[in-house]
């Protein structure tokens, strides 16, 4: 539950609004990251907070790209392959890298880990290739340095991971 995850950031989110209604797109965020995606229930926890209608939620959620409507990988990977970066070969980088992760144009690696996406201009045209991972910008890629990022992430997931006790 959002309530129990999150029960500071809750509060500081609310502090910052006059009306708790205005405080649904950062729980969305907040739901995002915990479900991995603007779940149904993160739909319903964040109108709880806010004493408003599931469907105003929902609304909100739908009409914005930035929130996910189904589940991603740990690691979202938006490469752009807009023109001015495909002129400088993020077209190649983009086939490369799902290549590199075995994935089909969208997918997901089977342990949940990444998910690769290509989206039109982010307006870093000049660091390219680049992409955003969760929103973050990456520039100046090449497959090496991408080989090394995926590896990092692969660590920092593991070492996420609860012991298994054995
Ligand atoms: S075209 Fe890729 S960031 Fe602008």
């Amino acid at each position: 539950m959002l309530k129990e995850a999150y029960a500071e950031q809750i509060a500081k989110i609310f502090a910052k609004y006059p009306d708790k209604r205005s405080a649904i797109m950062p729980l969305l965020y907040l739901a995002q990251e915990h479900y991995g995606y603007v779940s149904p229930e993160g739909i319903n926890e964040v109108a709880e907070l806010c004493e408003v209608d599931p469907t105003q939620v929902k609304s909100i959620a739908g009409f914005y790209t930035m929130y996910r409507e189904t589940p991603k990988g740990k690691y979202w990977l938006q490469v752009c392959t807009d023109l001015p970066c495909a002129l400088v070969g993020a077209e190649q980088f983009y086939h490369d890298l799902l290549e590199y992760l075995g994935i089909q144009e969208g997918g997901t690696t089977p342990d949940g880990l990444f998910t690769v996406e290509h989206v039109m201009c982010l307006a870093a045209c000049d660091r390219a290739p680049m992409l955003q991972c969760n929103f973050r910008y990456v520039e100046n890629l090449d497959m090496e340095k991408m080989k090394a990022l995926i590896e990092q992430w692969r660590a920092e997931a593991k070492a996420e991971m609860p012991a298994s006790g054995d």
